[in-house]
């Protein structure tokens, strides 16, 4: 592909050259067209039982998104006494937020039950906690199936070594917990992993999930988790996570498992990435090239504390190059890294990249920001986190989160 920001129209009729100098970079600009798909694309995963995805807003906790998922019919799943806070703030009634936190104090759980929020323990010690807060309670246990997958060993989270779950083998006591403080199990989660490009792992997690299930009596709903991928290297033609397939093949696993266990228990998953990861760009400024023992480098304001993926699990982005308004052609490419602006030596946006020539001035946009990227900046260096602006299904713009300033930061001391 030789431009995603045209192929898929991504900034409709504005150009991104004004959008830079109306908002100021680094600006995070998303497009509801391609966030409200990938959200119809999930919750379409089930149709022959009862379904809900819930979009698991670690992804991207800003409101506006959280309405579009709201309008899209989407259930959605928190980590955290804030984010079920962002959840009610947009709209989302308690039935439709399930809470799967780890390792929670009283209080966190005090707010849940209050709030009457189905809530997921992931150890016998947190059960044991909640049973006291609440004993006579509904709620549901996370499972560590024993297989994880993911694109970096920090983000799989199923499998011995991983610090999520119950495992298997501890079953027994769940009962033991649940019958001390007459807790009603009504539903059971996983969650493997995250991005995978071919559905077996998941599938291969299900079969095990719903095996599992079959030790518990009386579910409610089962809960797959999350972790679909996106094709990062979209202008190396990568192909998408083929959603289809992954449906018909969910299917008869489903329809087995249903024959066996009498009926069919509400399935869940919590697919993250996969709703907003596509919906969004970040367009950065260039303000330096230079040459460092033989390399060129292009220096731009996208610092690891605007966008952390990269630095943090190596991961690749796609960047294209902007110059007065227009993508440059990747017909002639050369090799350049990509960094930012923070005073560390592993900010780096982009290595040894294949790139058409940048310039100072022009801007690069980083590709499939909208997961985990605004979610996980910092103000590392004291640099204020940047805006938000949405591209409407009618191409007006809208500032959805408002820059932070140097105020901001200052008004907790
Ligand atoms: C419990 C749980 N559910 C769902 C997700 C969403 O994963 P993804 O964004 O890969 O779909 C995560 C991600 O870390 C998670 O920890």
């Amino acid at each position: 592909m030789d431009s995603y920001i045209n192929s898929s129209s991504f900034f409709k009729n504005n150009n991104p050259e004004e959008l830079a100098e109306k908002y100021g970079t680094p600006l995070y600009v998303y497009n509801e067209e391609i966030l409200r798909s990938r959200m119809r694309a999930v919750a379409g995963v089930i149709t022959k039982y009862p379904y809900t995805a819930n979009y698991s807003i670690k992804a991207n906790t800003n409101i506006h998104i959280l309405k579009l998922a709201l309008e899209e019919g989407l259930n959605c799943d928190a980590m955290s006494v804030g984010e079920i806070t962002m959840l009610l703030k947009s709209g989302f009634p308690k039935e439709r937020i399930f809470f799967v936190p780890n390792n929670v104090s009283d209080e966190e759980l005090s707010f849940a039950i209050e709030k009457e929020i189905m809530t997921s323990l992931d150890s016998l010690s947190q059960l044991e906690r909640f049973g006291r807060l609440n004993p006579g309670g509904r709620c549901a246990v996370r499972i560590n199936p024993g297989v994880g997958a993911g694109h970096s060993e920090k983000v799989v989270t199923g499998g011995k070594k991983t610090k999520f779950g119950i495992a298997e083998e501890d079953i027994d006591k769940i009962f033991g917990i649940a019958e001390e403080y007459s807790l009603k199990i009504a539903g059971i989660n996983q969650h493997i992993g995250s991005l995978f490009m071919s559905p077996e792992p998941y599938l291969e997690a299900v079969k095990n999930i719903l095996r599992i299930a079959e030790r518990f009596e009386g579910l409610e709903f089962i809960d797959f988790g999350g972790g679909y991928g996106i094709p990062y290297h979209k202008l190396d033609d990568e192909a998408p996570y083929p959603i289809d397939e992954f449906r018909e093949a969910l299917e008869p696993i489903l329809t087995d498992f249903v024959e066996r266990y009498g009926y069919a228990p509400l399935f869940k998953s919590e697919p993250g990435r996969y709703c907003v990861a596509e919906g969004s760009v970040i367009l950065g400024r260039v303000n330096a090239i230079k040459q460092n023992a033989g390399k060129k480098y292009a220096g731009c304001d996208i610092g690891m504390n605007v966008l952390v993926r990269p630095s943090m699990y190596g991961s690749w982005h796609d960047v294209e190059v902007i110059r007065n308004g227009k993508v440059v052609s990747r017909d002639d490419l050369s090799e350049i890294t990509v960094v930012g602006n923070i005073c560390e030596s592993g900010d780096i946006l982009a290595k040894e990249r294949m790139l058409p020539e940048i310039k100072e001035e022009d801007l690069v946009c980083i590709l499939d920001t909208g997961a985990y990227g605004y979610s996980m900046c910092s103000t590392y260096n004291s640099r204020p986190r940047p805006a938000e602006v949405m591209v409407k299904k009618d191409g007006s713009v809208e500032l959805i989160r408002r820059r932070e300033t140097i105020e901001d930061l200052m008004t907790l001391f």
